[in-house]
Protein backbone atom coordinates (compact mmCIF):
# COMPACT_ATOMS: atom_id res chain seq x y z
CA UNK A 1 0.00 0.00 0.00
CA UNK A 2 1.60 3.34 -0.97
CA UNK A 3 1.08 6.58 0.84
CA UNK A 4 0.74 9.62 -0.18
CA UNK A 5 3.04 12.78 1.50
CA UNK A 6 0.23 15.26 2.72
CA UNK A 7 2.09 18.54 1.75
CA UNK A 8 0.29 22.40 1.58
CA UNK A 9 -1.64 21.44 -1.02
CA UNK A 10 -4.00 18.15 -0.94
CA UNK A 11 -4.54 17.46 -4.18
CA UNK A 12 -8.30 15.17 -4.13
CA UNK A 13 -8.97 13.12 -6.44
CA UNK A 14 -12.65 12.55 -6.74
CA UNK A 15 -14.72 10.05 -8.94
CA UNK A 16 -18.13 11.10 -9.30
CA UNK A 17 -20.19 10.14 -13.09
CA UNK A 18 -17.43 8.36 -14.79
CA UNK A 19 -15.24 11.68 -14.43
CA UNK A 20 -12.13 12.68 -12.56
CA UNK A 21 -12.24 15.95 -10.89
CA UNK A 22 -9.23 17.36 -9.33
CA UNK A 23 -9.73 19.80 -6.32
CA UNK A 24 -6.85 21.75 -4.90
CA UNK A 25 -7.60 22.55 -1.25
CA UNK A 26 -5.41 25.00 0.07
CA UNK A 27 -3.76 24.87 3.50
CA UNK A 28 -6.11 21.76 4.97
CA UNK A 29 -4.09 18.85 5.16
CA UNK A 30 -6.43 16.28 6.15
CA UNK A 31 -4.76 12.94 4.97
CA UNK A 32 -7.55 10.55 3.84
CA UNK A 33 -7.46 7.64 5.87
CA UNK A 34 -6.31 5.01 3.35
CA UNK A 35 -7.50 1.83 3.82
CA UNK A 36 -6.06 -1.16 5.26
CA UNK A 37 -5.21 -3.70 2.88
CA UNK A 38 -8.63 -5.65 3.23
CA UNK A 39 -8.95 -8.44 1.45
CA UNK A 40 -12.45 -7.98 0.84
CA UNK A 41 -15.13 -9.31 -1.90
CA UNK A 42 -14.26 -7.28 -5.43
CA UNK A 43 -17.63 -5.08 -6.59
CA UNK A 44 -19.19 -3.30 -9.05
CA UNK A 45 -20.46 0.24 -9.07
CA UNK A 46 -21.51 1.13 -12.31
CA UNK A 47 -19.35 0.11 -15.01
CA UNK A 48 -15.91 0.01 -12.62
CA UNK A 49 -15.00 -2.93 -10.35
CA UNK A 50 -14.48 -1.43 -7.07
CA UNK A 51 -13.16 -2.92 -3.58
CA UNK A 52 -13.74 -1.72 -0.64
CA UNK A 53 -15.54 0.99 -2.51
CA UNK A 54 -12.47 1.93 -4.02
CA UNK A 55 -12.15 1.42 -8.09
CA UNK A 56 -9.94 -1.53 -9.02
CA UNK A 57 -8.65 -1.69 -12.72
CA UNK A 58 -6.76 -4.79 -13.03
CA UNK A 59 -3.48 -5.97 -15.11
CA UNK A 60 -4.26 -9.98 -15.50
CA UNK A 61 -3.13 -13.22 -16.92
CA UNK A 62 -4.66 -16.79 -17.95
CA UNK A 63 -2.93 -20.15 -16.71
CA UNK A 64 -5.27 -22.22 -17.54
CA UNK A 65 -3.61 -25.67 -16.65
CA UNK A 66 -2.98 -25.03 -12.60
CA UNK A 67 -5.25 -27.40 -10.90
CA UNK A 68 -4.30 -30.21 -13.36
CA UNK A 69 -0.52 -29.00 -12.61
CA UNK A 70 -1.28 -29.06 -8.74
CA UNK A 71 -2.54 -32.73 -8.66
CA UNK A 72 0.72 -33.84 -8.77
CA UNK A 73 3.39 -33.26 -6.10
CA UNK A 74 6.15 -33.31 -9.08
CA UNK A 75 4.52 -30.28 -10.37
CA UNK A 76 3.10 -28.40 -8.14
CA UNK A 77 5.58 -26.26 -7.29
CA UNK A 78 5.18 -24.54 -10.65
CA UNK A 79 1.05 -22.80 -9.28
CA UNK A 80 3.44 -21.33 -6.73
CA UNK A 81 6.23 -19.90 -9.10
CA UNK A 82 3.80 -18.52 -11.54
CA UNK A 83 2.05 -16.44 -8.79
CA UNK A 84 5.75 -15.86 -7.61
CA UNK A 85 6.32 -14.25 -11.32
CA UNK A 86 2.94 -12.64 -11.75
CA UNK A 87 3.12 -10.77 -8.51
CA UNK A 88 6.59 -9.34 -9.14
CA UNK A 89 4.96 -7.49 -12.42
CA UNK A 90 1.68 -6.17 -10.42
CA UNK A 91 -0.60 -8.97 -12.45
CA UNK A 92 -3.35 -8.80 -9.75
CA UNK A 93 -5.88 -11.47 -11.57
CA UNK A 94 -5.12 -14.76 -12.60
CA UNK A 95 -7.99 -16.71 -14.98
CA UNK A 96 -7.96 -20.36 -14.43
CA UNK A 97 -10.01 -23.22 -15.10
CA UNK A 98 -12.61 -24.76 -12.26
CA UNK A 99 -12.82 -28.06 -14.58
CA UNK A 100 -11.69 -30.80 -16.14
CA UNK A 101 -14.88 -33.17 -16.92
CA UNK A 102 -13.81 -36.84 -17.48
CA UNK A 103 -10.25 -36.55 -19.02
CA UNK A 104 -7.20 -37.32 -18.09
CA UNK A 105 -6.71 -36.24 -13.98
CA UNK A 106 -10.29 -35.12 -14.35
CA UNK A 107 -12.00 -33.14 -11.97
CA UNK A 108 -15.93 -34.17 -12.71
CA UNK A 109 -15.24 -38.09 -13.48
CA UNK A 110 -18.81 -38.60 -14.62
CA UNK A 111 -21.82 -36.20 -13.49
CA UNK A 112 -21.56 -35.41 -9.81
CA UNK A 113 -18.61 -37.76 -9.43
CA UNK A 114 -15.47 -35.88 -8.54
CA UNK A 115 -12.12 -37.07 -7.78
CA UNK A 116 -11.18 -35.79 -4.47
CA UNK A 117 -7.73 -35.51 -4.89
CA UNK A 118 -8.70 -32.97 -7.73
CA UNK A 119 -11.08 -30.97 -6.13
CA UNK A 120 -7.56 -30.68 -3.37
CA UNK A 121 -5.69 -29.72 -6.33
CA UNK A 122 -8.29 -26.23 -6.95
CA UNK A 123 -8.21 -25.60 -3.60
CA UNK A 124 -4.58 -25.59 -3.32
CA UNK A 125 -4.72 -23.11 -6.16
CA UNK A 126 -7.44 -20.90 -4.45
CA UNK A 127 -4.96 -20.88 -1.57
CA UNK A 128 -1.75 -20.29 -3.29
CA UNK A 129 -3.48 -17.53 -5.09
CA UNK A 130 -4.56 -15.29 -1.99
CA UNK A 131 -0.91 -15.88 -0.71
CA UNK A 132 0.50 -14.13 -3.51
CA UNK A 133 -2.57 -11.79 -3.22
CA UNK A 134 -4.07 -12.61 -6.95
CA UNK A 135 -7.63 -12.70 -7.37
CA UNK A 136 -9.06 -15.98 -9.78
CA UNK A 137 -11.37 -15.91 -12.22
CA UNK A 138 -12.77 -19.36 -12.21
CA UNK A 139 -14.36 -20.71 -15.53
CA UNK A 140 -16.84 -23.76 -15.44
CA UNK A 141 -16.33 -25.15 -18.46
CA UNK A 142 -15.51 -25.24 -21.61
CA UNK A 143 -16.77 -24.64 -25.51
CA UNK A 144 -14.18 -26.61 -26.94
CA UNK A 145 -12.94 -30.04 -27.01
CA UNK A 146 -10.05 -29.29 -24.34
CA UNK A 147 -10.75 -30.54 -20.57
CA UNK A 148 -13.63 -32.23 -21.64
CA UNK A 149 -16.29 -29.36 -22.36
CA UNK A 150 -19.73 -29.10 -23.66
CA UNK A 151 -18.76 -32.16 -25.90
CA UNK A 152 -17.86 -34.22 -22.64
CA UNK A 153 -21.79 -33.56 -21.36
CA UNK A 154 -22.91 -34.64 -24.40
CA UNK A 155 -21.15 -38.09 -24.37
CA UNK A 156 -22.00 -38.72 -20.40
CA UNK A 157 -25.68 -37.73 -22.22
CA UNK A 158 -25.48 -40.52 -24.82
CA UNK A 159 -24.14 -42.83 -21.94
CA UNK A 160 -27.23 -42.36 -20.23
CA UNK A 161 -29.32 -43.39 -23.72
CA UNK A 162 -30.68 -39.49 -24.47
CA UNK A 163 -31.03 -39.11 -28.19
CA UNK A 164 -28.57 -36.12 -28.62
CA UNK A 165 -27.42 -35.26 -32.39
CA UNK A 166 -25.62 -32.68 -31.42
CA UNK A 167 -23.04 -31.04 -28.65
CA UNK A 168 -24.99 -27.97 -28.99
CA UNK A 169 -27.74 -29.82 -27.50
CA UNK A 170 -25.61 -28.74 -24.02
CA UNK A 171 -27.33 -25.83 -24.28
CA UNK A 172 -30.48 -27.26 -24.92
CA UNK A 173 -31.15 -30.35 -23.15
CA UNK A 174 -32.76 -30.40 -19.63
CA UNK A 175 -30.61 -33.52 -18.59
CA UNK A 176 -27.54 -32.12 -19.86
CA UNK A 177 -28.74 -28.11 -18.31
CA UNK A 178 -29.28 -30.43 -14.83
CA UNK A 179 -25.38 -31.86 -15.36
CA UNK A 180 -23.74 -28.33 -16.07
CA UNK A 181 -26.15 -27.09 -12.95
CA UNK A 182 -24.71 -30.00 -10.64
CA UNK A 183 -21.27 -28.69 -11.26
CA UNK A 184 -21.81 -25.66 -11.15
CA UNK A 185 -23.28 -25.65 -7.61
CA UNK A 186 -20.93 -28.17 -6.30
CA UNK A 187 -17.93 -25.85 -7.60
CA UNK A 188 -19.37 -23.10 -5.33
CA UNK A 189 -20.46 -25.03 -2.29
CA UNK A 190 -16.89 -26.62 -1.81
CA UNK A 191 -15.17 -25.69 1.15
CA UNK A 192 -11.78 -25.49 0.73
CA UNK A 193 -9.82 -27.71 2.39
CA UNK A 194 -6.77 -25.86 3.25
CA UNK A 195 -8.48 -22.34 3.74
CA UNK A 196 -11.71 -23.62 5.03
CA UNK A 197 -13.60 -21.27 3.18
CA UNK A 198 -16.50 -22.19 1.19
CA UNK A 199 -15.73 -20.85 -2.82
CA UNK A 200 -19.02 -18.35 -2.57
CA UNK A 201 -17.64 -16.64 -0.03
CA UNK A 202 -13.97 -16.03 -0.47
CA UNK A 203 -12.69 -13.21 -1.49
CA UNK A 204 -9.65 -14.49 -3.54
CA UNK A 205 -12.37 -15.57 -6.31
CA UNK A 206 -12.86 -12.57 -8.44
CA UNK A 207 -15.57 -13.71 -10.79
CA UNK A 208 -17.46 -16.69 -12.00
CA UNK A 209 -17.45 -17.61 -15.37
CA UNK A 210 -20.14 -19.64 -17.24
CA UNK A 211 -17.96 -20.83 -20.16
CA UNK A 212 -14.72 -20.48 -21.69
CA UNK A 213 -15.67 -19.01 -25.61
CA UNK A 214 -19.10 -20.44 -25.84
CA UNK A 215 -20.32 -20.98 -29.12
CA UNK A 216 -23.79 -22.02 -30.92
CA UNK A 217 -23.65 -22.68 -34.31
CA UNK A 218 -26.67 -24.68 -34.53
CA UNK A 219 -28.47 -21.29 -34.08
CA UNK A 220 -26.79 -18.49 -35.61
CA UNK A 221 -29.85 -16.31 -34.02
CA UNK A 222 -28.19 -16.48 -30.80
CA UNK A 223 -31.29 -17.30 -29.23
CA UNK A 224 -30.47 -20.94 -28.06
CA UNK A 225 -27.03 -19.49 -26.53
CA UNK A 226 -29.48 -16.81 -25.09
CA UNK A 227 -32.15 -18.76 -23.06
CA UNK A 228 -28.86 -20.75 -21.79
CA UNK A 229 -27.14 -17.98 -20.52
CA UNK A 230 -30.35 -16.53 -18.82
CA UNK A 231 -31.35 -19.72 -16.61
CA UNK A 232 -27.83 -20.23 -15.42
CA UNK A 233 -26.46 -17.06 -14.43
CA UNK A 234 -29.95 -17.14 -12.08
CA UNK A 235 -29.13 -20.40 -11.15
CA UNK A 236 -25.16 -19.31 -10.28
CA UNK A 237 -27.13 -16.01 -8.20
CA UNK A 238 -29.56 -18.17 -6.94
CA UNK A 239 -26.56 -20.18 -5.13
CA UNK A 240 -23.80 -17.50 -4.77
CA UNK A 241 -25.23 -13.71 -5.13
CA UNK A 242 -21.85 -12.22 -3.73
CA UNK A 243 -19.81 -12.59 -6.47
CA UNK A 244 -19.42 -11.15 -9.81
CA UNK A 245 -20.46 -13.32 -13.36
CA UNK A 246 -19.25 -13.08 -16.59
CA UNK A 247 -20.32 -15.14 -19.40
CA UNK A 248 -16.82 -15.97 -21.11
CA UNK A 249 -17.82 -14.93 -24.42
CA UNK A 250 -15.18 -13.74 -27.29
CA UNK A 251 -17.61 -10.59 -27.68
CA UNK A 252 -18.44 -11.06 -31.24
CA UNK A 253 -21.85 -8.53 -32.40
CA UNK A 254 -24.98 -10.80 -33.10
CA UNK A 255 -28.32 -9.96 -34.87
CA UNK A 256 -29.37 -7.88 -32.05
CA UNK A 257 -26.93 -5.15 -32.95
CA UNK A 258 -26.84 -4.71 -36.76
CA UNK A 259 -24.84 -1.31 -36.79
CA UNK A 260 -22.15 -3.14 -34.45
CA UNK A 261 -21.34 -6.10 -36.72
CA UNK A 262 -19.36 -4.15 -39.20
CA UNK A 263 -16.54 -4.52 -35.99
CA UNK A 264 -16.49 -8.28 -36.53
CA UNK A 265 -12.86 -9.80 -37.67
CA UNK A 266 -15.29 -11.40 -40.43
CA UNK A 267 -18.58 -12.35 -41.12
CA UNK A 268 -18.32 -15.83 -39.97
CA UNK A 269 -18.40 -14.48 -36.39
CA UNK A 270 -22.41 -13.59 -37.16
CA UNK A 271 -22.77 -17.37 -37.86
CA UNK A 272 -21.34 -18.64 -34.83
CA UNK A 273 -24.98 -18.08 -32.51
CA UNK A 274 -23.23 -15.50 -30.18
CA UNK A 275 -24.69 -11.82 -29.55
CA UNK A 276 -22.45 -9.66 -27.83
CA UNK A 277 -24.65 -6.83 -26.72
CA UNK A 278 -27.87 -9.09 -26.11
CA UNK A 279 -25.85 -11.85 -23.89
CA UNK A 280 -24.80 -9.29 -21.77
CA UNK A 281 -27.80 -7.47 -20.85
CA UNK A 282 -28.70 -10.75 -19.40
CA UNK A 283 -30.00 -10.81 -15.41
CA UNK A 284 -27.08 -11.78 -13.33
CA UNK A 285 -24.39 -11.04 -15.69
CA UNK A 286 -21.96 -8.16 -14.07
CA UNK A 287 -19.29 -7.61 -16.55
CA UNK A 288 -18.41 -8.16 -20.14
CA UNK A 289 -15.80 -10.52 -21.44
CA UNK A 290 -14.26 -9.50 -24.69
CA UNK A 291 -11.39 -12.02 -26.21
CA UNK A 292 -8.89 -10.53 -28.43
CA UNK A 293 -7.41 -12.71 -31.46
CA UNK A 294 -6.51 -11.05 -34.48
CA UNK A 295 -4.28 -14.26 -35.50
CA UNK A 296 -6.61 -16.61 -35.51
CA UNK A 297 -9.60 -14.06 -36.88
CA UNK A 298 -8.16 -11.56 -39.31
CA UNK A 299 -5.01 -13.50 -40.61
CA UNK A 300 -2.90 -16.42 -39.18
CA UNK A 301 -0.09 -14.37 -41.08
CA UNK A 302 1.42 -11.68 -38.65
CA UNK A 303 0.45 -8.09 -40.38
CA UNK A 304 0.47 -4.49 -38.83
CA UNK A 305 -3.40 -4.39 -39.80
CA UNK A 306 -3.72 -6.48 -37.07
CA UNK A 307 -3.44 -3.28 -34.77
CA UNK A 308 -5.98 -1.23 -36.09
CA UNK A 309 -8.27 -4.39 -35.74
CA UNK A 310 -7.39 -4.46 -31.81
CA UNK A 311 -7.98 -0.54 -31.35
CA UNK A 312 -11.35 -0.70 -33.52
CA UNK A 313 -12.75 -3.96 -31.95
CA UNK A 314 -11.73 -3.04 -27.92
CA UNK A 315 -13.03 0.75 -28.58
CA UNK A 316 -16.33 -0.69 -30.11
CA UNK A 317 -16.97 -3.03 -27.04
CA UNK A 318 -15.69 -0.25 -24.58
CA UNK A 319 -17.98 2.34 -25.75
CA UNK A 320 -20.90 -0.55 -25.71
CA UNK A 321 -19.75 -1.28 -21.98
CA UNK A 322 -19.99 2.71 -21.22
CA UNK A 323 -23.22 3.43 -23.14
CA UNK A 324 -25.32 0.95 -23.56
CA UNK A 325 -24.51 -2.15 -20.99
CA UNK A 326 -23.13 0.13 -18.28
CA UNK A 327 -20.92 -2.20 -16.68
CA UNK A 328 -16.99 -2.96 -16.35
CA UNK A 329 -15.72 -4.96 -19.59
CA UNK A 330 -12.42 -7.53 -18.60
CA UNK A 331 -10.44 -8.19 -22.51
CA UNK A 332 -10.11 -11.88 -20.88
CA UNK A 333 -7.84 -13.35 -23.32
CA UNK A 334 -5.76 -11.61 -25.45
CA UNK A 335 -1.74 -12.67 -27.45
CA UNK A 336 0.02 -13.99 -30.23
CA UNK A 337 1.16 -17.01 -31.46
CA UNK A 338 4.98 -17.80 -31.76
CA UNK A 339 3.85 -20.38 -34.34
CA UNK A 340 2.51 -17.84 -36.68
CA UNK A 341 4.28 -16.81 -39.91
CA UNK A 342 5.97 -13.47 -39.57
CA UNK A 343 6.14 -13.71 -35.97
CA UNK A 344 8.60 -11.84 -33.57
CA UNK A 345 8.58 -10.66 -30.13
CA UNK A 346 8.51 -7.13 -31.02
CA UNK A 347 5.33 -7.31 -33.01
CA UNK A 348 4.12 -9.41 -29.84
CA UNK A 349 5.19 -5.82 -27.34
CA UNK A 350 3.65 -3.38 -29.61
CA UNK A 351 0.30 -6.00 -29.47
CA UNK A 352 0.42 -6.14 -25.80
CA UNK A 353 1.27 -2.08 -25.63
CA UNK A 354 -1.75 -1.54 -27.84
CA UNK A 355 -4.36 -3.20 -25.53
CA UNK A 356 -2.69 -1.69 -22.42
CA UNK A 357 -2.87 1.58 -23.99
CA UNK A 358 -6.42 1.54 -25.70
CA UNK A 359 -7.45 0.04 -22.09
CA UNK A 360 -5.84 2.87 -20.50
CA UNK A 361 -7.59 5.59 -22.60
CA UNK A 362 -11.12 4.40 -20.46
CA UNK A 363 -9.29 4.04 -17.32
CA UNK A 364 -7.89 7.29 -17.12
CA UNK A 365 -11.79 9.19 -17.27
CA UNK A 366 -13.15 6.39 -15.09
CA UNK A 367 -14.57 4.52 -17.53
CA UNK A 368 -15.56 0.72 -18.24
CA UNK A 369 -12.29 -0.67 -19.42
CA UNK A 370 -12.07 -2.44 -16.07
CA UNK A 371 -8.65 -4.76 -17.15
CA UNK A 372 -6.80 -7.22 -19.74
CA UNK A 373 -5.80 -10.50 -19.10
CA UNK A 374 -2.89 -12.24 -21.06
CA UNK A 375 -3.29 -15.67 -22.45
CA UNK A 376 -1.00 -16.64 -21.49
CA UNK A 377 1.46 -16.52 -18.62
CA UNK A 378 4.08 -19.69 -17.94
CA UNK A 379 6.68 -20.26 -15.73
CA UNK A 380 9.79 -21.84 -16.85
CA UNK A 381 9.88 -25.27 -17.68
CA UNK A 382 6.15 -25.78 -18.91
CA UNK A 383 6.94 -25.57 -22.71
CA UNK A 384 5.01 -28.98 -23.36
CA UNK A 385 2.14 -26.94 -22.38
CA UNK A 386 3.10 -24.41 -24.58
CA UNK A 387 0.44 -23.95 -27.75
CA UNK A 388 2.94 -20.51 -28.69
CA UNK A 389 1.17 -17.66 -26.95
CA UNK A 390 3.11 -18.55 -23.76
CA UNK A 391 5.27 -15.60 -22.38
CA UNK A 392 7.98 -16.82 -19.69
CA UNK A 393 8.98 -13.77 -17.83
CA UNK A 394 12.61 -14.37 -17.44
CA UNK A 395 12.92 -15.28 -20.97
CA UNK A 396 11.15 -12.08 -22.13
CA UNK A 397 12.86 -9.07 -20.14
CA UNK A 398 11.35 -6.48 -22.64
CA UNK A 399 7.66 -7.97 -22.04
CA UNK A 400 8.00 -7.70 -18.63
CA UNK A 401 8.96 -4.51 -18.76
CA UNK A 402 5.69 -3.97 -20.59
CA UNK A 403 3.72 -5.41 -17.92
CA UNK A 404 4.91 -4.04 -14.89
CA UNK A 405 4.57 -0.50 -16.16
CA UNK A 406 1.11 -1.26 -17.04
CA UNK A 407 0.53 -2.78 -13.60
CA UNK A 408 1.75 0.61 -12.09
CA UNK A 409 0.17 2.78 -13.94
CA UNK A 410 -3.14 1.15 -12.78
CA UNK A 411 -2.22 0.10 -9.50
CA UNK A 412 -1.45 4.18 -8.94
CA UNK A 413 -4.25 5.07 -10.80
CA UNK A 414 -6.70 3.24 -8.29
CA UNK A 415 -4.42 4.29 -5.58
CA UNK A 416 -4.43 8.28 -6.42
CA UNK A 417 -8.46 7.59 -6.53
CA UNK A 418 -8.46 5.85 -3.24
CA UNK A 419 -8.52 9.18 -1.63
CA UNK A 420 -11.70 10.42 -0.68
CA UNK A 421 -13.74 13.07 -2.19
CA UNK A 422 -15.14 14.88 1.38
CA UNK A 423 -16.24 18.07 -0.48
CA UNK A 424 -18.17 18.69 -3.51
CA UNK A 425 -16.52 18.68 -7.09
CA UNK A 426 -15.86 20.71 -9.52
CA UNK A 427 -15.94 19.47 -12.58
CA UNK A 428 -12.35 19.49 -13.96
CA UNK A 429 -10.20 17.07 -15.69
CA UNK A 430 -7.00 17.41 -14.44
CA UNK A 431 -3.85 17.47 -16.95
CA UNK A 432 -1.82 16.17 -14.12
CA UNK A 433 -3.45 13.01 -13.69
CA UNK A 434 -2.70 11.81 -17.31
CA UNK A 435 0.98 13.66 -16.70
CA UNK A 436 0.60 10.34 -13.91
CA UNK A 437 -0.68 8.00 -15.94
CA UNK A 438 2.07 8.06 -18.79
CA UNK A 439 5.07 8.86 -17.00
CA UNK A 440 7.26 5.89 -16.74
CA UNK A 441 8.31 6.36 -13.02
CA UNK A 442 5.20 5.92 -11.78
C1 LIG B 1 -33.59 -38.33 -32.11
O1 LIG B 1 -33.77 -36.94 -32.30
C2 LIG B 1 -33.83 -36.55 -33.66
C3 LIG B 1 -33.83 -35.05 -33.77
O2 LIG B 1 -34.20 -34.42 -32.61
C4 LIG B 1 -35.06 -37.19 -34.30
O3 LIG B 1 -35.13 -36.85 -35.65
C5 LIG B 1 -34.96 -38.71 -34.16
O4 LIG B 1 -36.13 -39.33 -34.65
C6 LIG B 1 -34.75 -39.11 -32.70
N1 LIG B 1 -34.47 -40.55 -32.62
C7 LIG B 1 -35.06 -41.33 -31.72
C8 LIG B 1 -34.65 -42.75 -31.75
O5 LIG B 1 -35.90 -40.91 -30.94
C1 LIG C 1 -9.56 -25.90 9.13
O1 LIG C 1 -10.37 -26.74 9.92
C2 LIG C 1 -9.66 -27.84 10.49
C3 LIG C 1 -10.66 -28.74 11.16
O2 LIG C 1 -11.60 -28.02 11.87
C4 LIG C 1 -8.59 -27.29 11.44
O3 LIG C 1 -7.85 -28.36 11.98
C5 LIG C 1 -7.67 -26.37 10.66
O4 LIG C 1 -6.72 -25.79 11.53
C6 LIG C 1 -8.45 -25.29 9.96
N1 LIG C 1 -7.54 -24.54 9.09
C7 LIG C 1 -7.55 -23.22 8.98
C8 LIG C 1 -6.57 -22.62 8.03
O5 LIG C 1 -8.33 -22.51 9.60
C1 LIG D 1 8.17 -7.72 -36.74
O1 LIG D 1 6.95 -7.94 -37.43
C2 LIG D 1 6.25 -6.76 -37.77
C3 LIG D 1 4.91 -7.18 -38.35
O2 LIG D 1 5.03 -7.99 -39.45
C4 LIG D 1 7.09 -5.94 -38.72
O3 LIG D 1 6.42 -4.74 -39.07
C5 LIG D 1 8.40 -5.61 -38.07
O4 LIG D 1 9.24 -4.94 -38.97
C6 LIG D 1 9.11 -6.87 -37.56
N1 LIG D 1 10.23 -6.47 -36.73
C7 LIG D 1 11.39 -7.11 -36.77
C8 LIG D 1 12.45 -6.61 -35.83
O5 LIG D 1 11.60 -8.04 -37.53
C1 LIG E 1 -9.68 7.05 -26.79
O1 LIG E 1 -11.08 7.07 -26.54
C2 LIG E 1 -11.82 7.89 -27.42
C3 LIG E 1 -13.30 7.77 -27.04
O2 LIG E 1 -13.50 7.94 -25.70
C4 LIG E 1 -11.63 7.47 -28.85
O3 LIG E 1 -12.32 8.35 -29.72
C5 LIG E 1 -10.15 7.45 -29.18
O4 LIG E 1 -9.95 6.94 -30.49
C6 LIG E 1 -9.39 6.59 -28.21
N1 LIG E 1 -7.97 6.63 -28.46
C7 LIG E 1 -7.22 5.53 -28.58
C8 LIG E 1 -5.76 5.76 -28.81
O5 LIG E 1 -7.66 4.40 -28.47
Amino acid sequence: MEYLQCTFILWVLCFEAKYLYMLAIDGICELGTMEDDQWTMVQKKGSQFVVNDQPFYVNGFNTYWLMVFAADQSTRGKVTEVFQQASSVGLTICRTWAFNDGQWRALQKSPSVYDEEVFKALDFVVSEAKKYKVRLILSLTNNWDAYGGKAQYVKWGKAAGLNLTSDDDFFSHPTLRGYYKAHVKTVLNRMNTITNITYKDDPTIFAWELMNEPRCTSDSSGAKLQAWIEEMAVFVKSIDPKHLLEIGSEGFYGPSTPDRVQFNPNTYAQQVGTDFVRHHQVLGVDFASVHIYADSWVSQSITDAHIPFIKSWMQAHIDDADNVLNMPVIFGEFGVSSKDPGYNSSFRDTLISTVYNSLLNSTKKGGSGGGSLLWQLFPEGTDNMDDGYAIVLSKSPATSNIISLQSRRLTSFNSLCSWRCHWGCKKKIHSDLETALNHDDL
